[in-house]
């Protein structure tokens, strides 16, 4: 028999997460998600869900009234938009210009949609006028896109995307998963018909739940696609004309009705992360966001002037910077994973790798959500220093903290 103290309270170290997410959680939140828990349809649940629905709308810049959270980290937003946008067979246009671009594609390649890419290279964002271009030749049903690529620490621009979108018939999705609340995320203003994002990382929460948010638009074309299961459906529920979406569990249009007074017993919604959400938009808004996306304008100014002090070479264009994650070459000769153990060993710091083409070449430093501060930038950046010199790579000494420090005051 399993001894079942064996393996001991959870009691994980205090790391300083300090890569491209997750970040550490804002202690209100946490202590949001040790609330006791409700009944589904209680009426303080629903409550709960109805606040939800309104903390979101301006953390998404929208006015959208399918402003909401799907149960599944960041990516269960991302196949939920796209599983109840396309159908098999339709064309996506998809803006690529790093791994998130790839999972777009994969997650179509699944739904049997077709997709055509315009691609930037690693370290680079497309052009607003080559997606028109291809938008134009395509025809697509539905334009794709990340906004912050945490794999380049790219941030593509998003203004104008709606108004070719609209030129050619379709509709836009955005993952903003490691932006929002972070940069600024103006559904409305850039026409964008579904974004969903993640807690994990400007949010300053755990990950689990995906924050969405859809238009009226592509709601509607939604429910084109409702097909109430049969063990929850109303009598005399109608289904619509167009094809069922192939996933019950990411079906837009029963969450809608769940999250709708309707209230469709579609799923159990998972309470404990809707407390947290509720708490991480909260704590978003009442520090304003036009203040919290210059909190993190200046923690990526500071880790970018602090890295760049010590003499290290930024990965990736400057114009285009994510604010909230930093990309910088490892220097040639250095183990990149020995330094990312001492930093996790001797400063309990935890600094990202990287993927694909960037494996081993390059590190991602994030400050973002409750990291995004000058003291937590600062010992990241003197943690680096020590680690480097310990290492055998001479980096100037006493640099780059002062450095960080005056970039932050000039930022903010
Ligand atoms: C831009 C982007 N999209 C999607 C994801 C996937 O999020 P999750 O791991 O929460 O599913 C991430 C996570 O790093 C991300 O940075």
């Amino acid at each position: 028999m399993l001894d079942p103290l064996l393996f001991g309270e959870i009691d994980p170290p205090q790391r300083l997460l300090m890569g491209p997410g997750p970040v550490n959680a804002h202690p209100r939140v946490l202590r949001a998600m040790s609330a006791d828990l409700l009944g589904q349809f209680d009426p303080e649940m629903t409550a709960y869900m109805n606040q939800v629905m309104a903390l979101y709308r301006p953390v998404f810049g929208t006015q959208n009234r399918w402003t909401m959270l799907i149960d599944g980290t960041a990516r269960a937003g991302i196949e939920a938009a796209l599983v109840s946008l396309v159908l098999p067979g339709e064309t996506v246009l998809v803006v690529n210009f790093g791994r998130f671009g790839l999972l777009l594609q994969e997650i179509l390649t699944r739904i049997g949609a077709r997709f055509e890419t315009v691609d930037a290279p690693w370290g680079e964002v497309v052009p607003m006028d080559a997606i028109r271009t291809a938008a134009l030749r395509i025809r697509p049903r539905v334009i794709a896109t990340v906004h912050g690529d945490t794999s380049t620490t790219m941030a593509q621009p998003l203004d104008g995307i709606g108004s070719i979108a609209r030129e050619v018939g379709a509709f836009v999705y955005v993952d903003a998963t490691a932006t929002l609340g972070g940069m600024e995320i103006a559904a409305d203003r850039w026409g964008a018909d579904v974004i969903t994002g993640g807690l994990q990382k400007c949010l300053g929460g755990p990950s689990g739940t995906a924050p969405i948010t859809i238009s009226d638009a592509a709601a509607e074309h939604i429910f084109t696609r409702r097909h109430d299961e049969k063990g929850i459906r109303a009598a005399g529920a109608v289904d619509g004309p167009a094809a069922r979406i192939a996933s019950n569990y990411f079906d837009l249009a029963m969450i809608m009705d769940y999250w709708s007074e309707k209230r469709l017993n579609h799923h159990t919604e998972a309470t404990t992360m809707l407390y947290g959400a509720r708490e991480c938009a909260r704590i978003a808004l009442a520090e304003g966001l036009p203040a919290r996306f210059a909190r993190h304008k200046a923690a990526g100014a500071a880790m970018s002037a602090g890295l760049r002090a010590m003499g290290l070479t930024l990965f990736g264009e400057d114009a285009h910077r994510m604010t909230n994650v930093t990309g910088v070459y490892i220097p040639a000769g250095v183990d990149g994973e020995s330094v990312r153990a001492m930093m996790r060993e001797a400063f309990e710091i935890e600094i990202g790798t990287a993927f694909g083409p960037l494996v081993g070449k390059v590190w991602r430093l994030g400050a973002m959500g409750y990291n995004a501060m000058k003291h937590k930038v600062l010992l990241t950046l003197a943690a680096l220093e020590a680690t480097l010199q310990a290492h055998g790579h001479a980096v100037p000494l006493g640099e780059a903290v002062p450095a960080a420090l005056a970039a932050w005051d000039a930022t903010v």
